[in-house]
C-alpha cells in the first residue's frame, strides 16, 4: 500500500512514522508536514531527522504554518515538550525539505498514483483542505484519507470536547469533511484504548535499542503529561493507530456518518455526527490488544 503521512512530529507522531517504515505491507513515499504539536520548521526538522534515523530516504514536504482564518500558532510543549521530542532535544537539521509545498505534493502524488494512494493525516487537516481546494480531482485520485481526530462519540483531549488535531484547524477540518474523499476517522473513541504504558516502551527499547530506545526516551515526557492531567497509566498510540487502520481495516468497528466540527464557543472543535453531511467512516470499537501488539511486534524489528 502506497502511504503518505501528513503529520507534525511530535511523540506520537514519530511512533506512527517508525511503524509505517516497519510495516512490511506498507511503502511509505513520503511526509507532509504541518503545524501542530510544533511550529512547521520544526515539524519538517524533526521529520527529516526521523527518516534519517529510519534510513529511509524519501521526501519532506513542508505545509501549512497555521490554522485556515488565523495567522499565527503556539507549539504543544506542554504535551510534547519544546522541539517536539519530549525531554530529548537538540534534534539536527539533516538535509532539505521538498520543493514542492505539501498540498502541491499531494496534488502530484495522488494524480501519479492515482487508486493507490492512501493519506494518512495525523496533524490538523490543513493540509489536506488545501489540497482539496487546489485541485477537484484530488479526493477522486486519492484510494483513501485516514484521519487521527475527533472525539464523536467521547470526551476530547485539549477541551472537554474536542480533540487536539481538529481544534487546531476547525474550519480546514470542515472543509475536509464537506467534501470528503473516501474517508475513515480514527479519533479519541479508539485511540485512547490503545495505551502504551512506560513497561511496554521499556520491553520495546531491549527489542529495539536504537529506534525503540529512541521512542522510550522521548516518551518519558508524554507519560508523565498523560499521569499528571489524566491521572492515566500510559499513554494513547494515537497516530500509530490511524495508520494501522490503514492496512487493517478489520480492527475497527465503524460506523457510518456525516460529521459537523463545531466552529466557535467552548465546544470549539467538537466533533458531531450529522446525517445531513457525506458519510464517512467513524471508527467507534477497535481490537486494542489487536493493535497494541500488532504495534509492539512490527516496532521490534527495527534496529
Ligand atoms: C493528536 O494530537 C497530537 O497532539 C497528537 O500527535 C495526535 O495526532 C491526539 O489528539
Ligand atoms: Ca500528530
Amino acid at each position: 500500500m502506497k502511504l503518505i503521512i501528513d503529520t507534525d512530529p511530535g511523540i506520537d507522531d514519530a511512533m506512527a512514522i517508525a511503524y509505517a517504515a516497519a510495516a512490511p505491507e506498507i511503502d511509505l513515499i513520503g511526509l507532509t508536514t504541518v503545524f501542530g504539536n510544533t511550529l512547521i520548521d520544526q515539524s519538517s526538522r524533526n521529520a527529516r531527522f526521523l527518516l534519517d534515523k529510519l534510513n529511509l530516504t524519501v521526501p519532506v514536504s513542508q505545509g501549512a504554518s497555521w490554522a485556515w482564518g488565523r495567522d499565527s500558532h503556539r507549539a504543544s510543549v506542554h504535551v510534547h515538550g519544546p522541539e517536539g521530542f519530549g525531554d530529548v532535544t537538540d534534534i539536527p537539521d539533516l538535509g532539505k525539505n521538498h520543493h514542492m509545498p505539501a498540498a502541491e505534493y499531494l496534488v502530484e502524488m495522488a494524480r501519479c498514483h492515482k487508486g493507490q494512494l492512501t493519506v494518512c493525516a495525523v496533524g490538523p487537516l490543513t493540509n489536506i483542505a488545501d489540497a482539496i481546494a487546489l485541485d477537484p480531482a484530488f479526493s477522486s485520485n486519492l484510494a483513501r484519507l485516514v484521519i487521527m481526530g475527533g472525539a464523536v462519540f467521547c470526551r476530547g483531549n485539549v477541551t472537554q470536547h474536542a480533540e487536539a488535531n481538529i481544534h487546531n484547524d476547525p474550519i480546514a477540518a470542515q472543509s475536509v469533511f464537506d467534501r470528503p474523499p473516501e474517508t475513515v476517522l480514527v479519533g479519541l473513541d479508539v485511540t485512547m484504548q490503545t495505551l502504551y504504558q512506560g513497561s511496554d516502551f521499556d520491553a520495546l527499547a531491549k527489542q529495539s535499542p536504537d529506534f525503540g530506545g529512541f521512542l522510550r526516551d522521548i516518551s518519558d515526557f508524554y507519560l508523565r503529561f498523560y499521569q499528571d492531567i489524566a491521572d492515566q497509566d500510559g499513554c494513547g498510540l494515537h497516530d500509530s493507530t490511524a495508520v494501522i487502520a490503514c492496512s487493517h481495516e478489520d480492527m475497527f468497528e465503524t460506523v457510518e456518518t456525516g460529521v459537523r466540527v463545531v466552529q466557535d464557543g467552548p465546544s470549539v472543535g467538537r466533533t458531531v455526527p450529522d446525517p445531513n453531511r457525506p458519510a464517512i467512516k467513524v471508527c467507534q470499537d477497535v481490537d486494542a490488544v489487536g493493535v497494541v501488539n500488532l504495534f509492539t511486534e512490527r516496532l521490534s524489528s527495527l534496529p
